[in-house]
């Protein structure tokens, strides 16, 4: 079957980015010029994407605004002859079919994909995390698309960490079955230090089969009294085949101070507008100590 839907999760509170994430979404919070959420949709676009769920929340109205036609800017733009930026704006409006379902509390990453089941309509189907932004030569999705057309089972995103960094993250136990491939026997959620299975961790992108949500049904809420997504895919992974696959491309958590502030100088520097005089601003306060 072929994947034409991906799910994005942007309901998450934010908690990380507080006072920032107070009114406004962390996953409109820009890279430099640009939301996080543009660079995710854009990667599921160009994975060939057709239809977008976003799940969003209270507080979170700027997103759906974000990706809404803007008569007022356009015109203005037009008036006065700013064709380049007015064609970016109608360039966003135009990127894909997206739709929004609410997910009234936020409880949990597993609760906010359940609130995709009718979207998803019995297709196998992609999430992307809001917050996770992948640089890529080739889009990650687009990478685990590929994998899923081979083997036509559930893939899970993942990449190699340190030992101190398994307590961060949903931690794969299995074993490799191919070039960057993995075979799930099971997961943990945020192991405590020194007791993870490996150090092969999922970082933010998906590709389910609509099996996960008679998982999702049957799992109890987890610590914090939140649906987690990790403890489905652990029935799941009981039921059929889940495999993982270690994406190329570098990953940033953008819902972190630090992988944000990582990502937006990244991101800086690899804009041939900004690139020279940025580098010369960083090399001063580097050399400065
Ligand atoms: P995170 O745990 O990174 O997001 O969830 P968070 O809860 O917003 O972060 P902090 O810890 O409070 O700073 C991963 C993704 O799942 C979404 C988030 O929006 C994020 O994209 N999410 C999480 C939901 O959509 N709903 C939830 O109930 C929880």
């Amino acid at each position: 079957m072929k994947i034409r839907k991906a799910v994005i999760p942007a309901a998450g509170l934010g908690t990380r980015f507080l006072p920032a994430t107070k009114s406004v979404p962390k996953e409109m919070i820009p890279l430099v010029d640009k939301p996080t959420l543009q660079y995710i949709v854009e990667e599921a676009v160009n994975a060939g994407i057709e239809d977008i769920l976003i799940i969003t929340g209270r507080t979170k109205r700027a997103v759906e605004d974000h990706f809404d036609k803007s008569y007022e800017l356009e015109t203005e733009l037009e008036k006065s002859g700013k064709l380049e930026y007015l064609k970016a704006m109608q360039d966003i409006s135009d990127m894909a079919n997206i739709q929004y379902v609410r997910q009234k509390e936020a409880k949990g990453l597993g609760h906010a994909i359940y609130c995709a089941k009718s979207f998803a309509e019995n297709e196998p189907f992609a999430v992307l995390l809001g917050d996770d932004v992948v640089d890529a030569e080739k889009p990650c999705l687009g990478q685990m698309i590929e994998r899923f057309n081979e083997h036509q089972a559930t893939i899970l995103g993942v990449q190699t960490v340190s030992d101190e960094d398994t307590s961060k993250y949903g931690i794969v136990k299995g074993n490799k079955i191919g070039d960057r491939m993995y075979h799930v026997d099971d997961m943990v959620e945020k192991p405590a230090p020194g007791t993870a299975p490996s150090n092969v961790a999922v970082l933010g992108r998906y590709i389910i089969t609509p099996e996960i949500f008679r998982c999702l049904e049957e799992t109890k809420p987890g610590a914090g009294g939140e649906i987690q997504l990790t403890d489905a895919l652990r029935i799941l992974a009981k039921k059929e085949d889940v495999l993982a696959y270690d994406f190329i491309g570098r990953r940033y958590d953008v819902g972190s101070k630090q992988g944000y502030l990582e990502a937006t100088v990244d991101f800086a520097l690899k804009r041939p507008d900004l690139r020279e005089e940025f580098l010369q601003y960083l090399k001063k306060i580097v050399a400065a100590g």
